[in-house]
């Protein structure tokens, strides 16, 4: 809509956009929903594909054989001749290396970069061999599940965080929405936080403390590069449908009708639910918008 007050806020036009963890669950659905809104993307995973998940995939009713990549590529074809919409590169977050290669690669391939959302994380206490639907209280844990969890949940998104803003601050803004009234724009950060960040969860120990501290972490860091119009911010999803789950459908019993009930909207979340508040946070929508969250959990925050 030409000249609205609002802007455009859907849009993502031509912006760059880092995913981490973007071959399964939220990161795939926020790639496609990144592509729609005119973005360019690159996921940075493990692997190209997502793991195998049968009861989500049988939930969400979706393709979970194709790459990320090809799935975006083919839905939304890109408009420049010499790059495709969609790239991958392997990465894995817990490692710097690993990560300023993935920029590196994001920067080479497409000439920039606008957008890092921080999303790859792990249920270490779900996805552990011990885990038979029931969860286990911190003396039961083994503390290898706190290192893992740390490891990827933490450390995974301090280092996206670090590689991504040192690269905002040395390009400059984006032609498109480098600035809006008297504001500049350098960049965005999006992290996947959880409602575990803000309330606990008995049993999960690990993952609640590693949800906190992004919270945290999406505080300091937002202060840090305010002055320099580097948003980030943080989205505080409720249970959602992915293969992070597919180990409580597989073990427990009832699991969907349980973590359903959970929720007041009386369903558990869907990966679009959560790529819809992601865009939005990386847009012009969220212009004076830093160091908070955005809960999308059909009100299990507000009991
Ligand atoms: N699904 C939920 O209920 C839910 C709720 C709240 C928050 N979250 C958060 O959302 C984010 C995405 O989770 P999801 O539900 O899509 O899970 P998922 O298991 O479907 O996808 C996670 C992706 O991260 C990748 N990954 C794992 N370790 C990695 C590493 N070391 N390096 C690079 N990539 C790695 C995996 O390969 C996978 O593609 C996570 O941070 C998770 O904690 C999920």
């Amino acid at each position: 809509m030409a000249n609205s007050p609002i802007g455009n806020i859907a849009s993502l036009q031509d912006k760059i956009a880092l995913i981490t963890g973007a071959s399964s669950g939220l990161g795939r659905a926020i790639a496609q929903a990144y592509a729609a809104a005119g973005a360019y993307i690159v996921n940075a995973d493990l692997g190209p594909t997502p793991p195998a998940a049968p009861t989500i995939e049988q939930i969400n009713k979706a393709d979970y054989t194709t790459p990320t990549v090809d799935l975006v590529n083919k839905n939304y074809p890109s408009t420049k001749p010499d790059v495709d919409r969609a790239s991958y590169v392997k990465c894995d977050v817990t490692d710097e290396e690993s990560v300023k290669g993935a920029v590196k690669f994001a920067v080479e391939r497409y000439g920039r970069l606008d957008i890092i959302v921080n999303n790859a994380g792990i249920s270490a206490e779900s996805s552990s061999p011990s885990y038979d639907g029931t969860f286990k209280r911190i003396h039961e844990t083994d503390v290898s599940v706190l290192d893992k969890t740390l490891a990827v949940n933490v450390r995974g998104v301090w280092l996206g965080t670090k590689h991504a803003v040192a690269q905002f601050l040395a390009q400059e803004p984006h032609p498109t929405f480098g600035r809006s009234g008297s504001d500049v724009h350098r960049g965005w950060v999006v992290n996947l936080a959880s409602i575990l960040g803000s309330v606990g969860l008995a049993g999960g120990s690990a993952y609640s403390t590693s949800k906190g501290a992004v919270m945290q972490l999406t505080k300091a860091t937002a202060l840090e590069y305010a002055k320099d119009g580097i948003h980030v911010n943080a989205i505080q999803p409720g249970f959602t449908d992915t293969h992070l789950l597919e180990n409580m459908y597989a073990r427990g019993e009832n699991v969907g009708q349980t973590l359903s009930s959970l929720h007041p909207w009386g369903r558990t979340g869907r990966p679009d639910d959560i790529a819809r508040a992601a865009v939005f946070l990386a847009g012009e929508g969220a212009g004076w918008i830093t160091g908070t969250s955005i809960v999308v959990d059909g009100g299990y925050l507000a009991q």
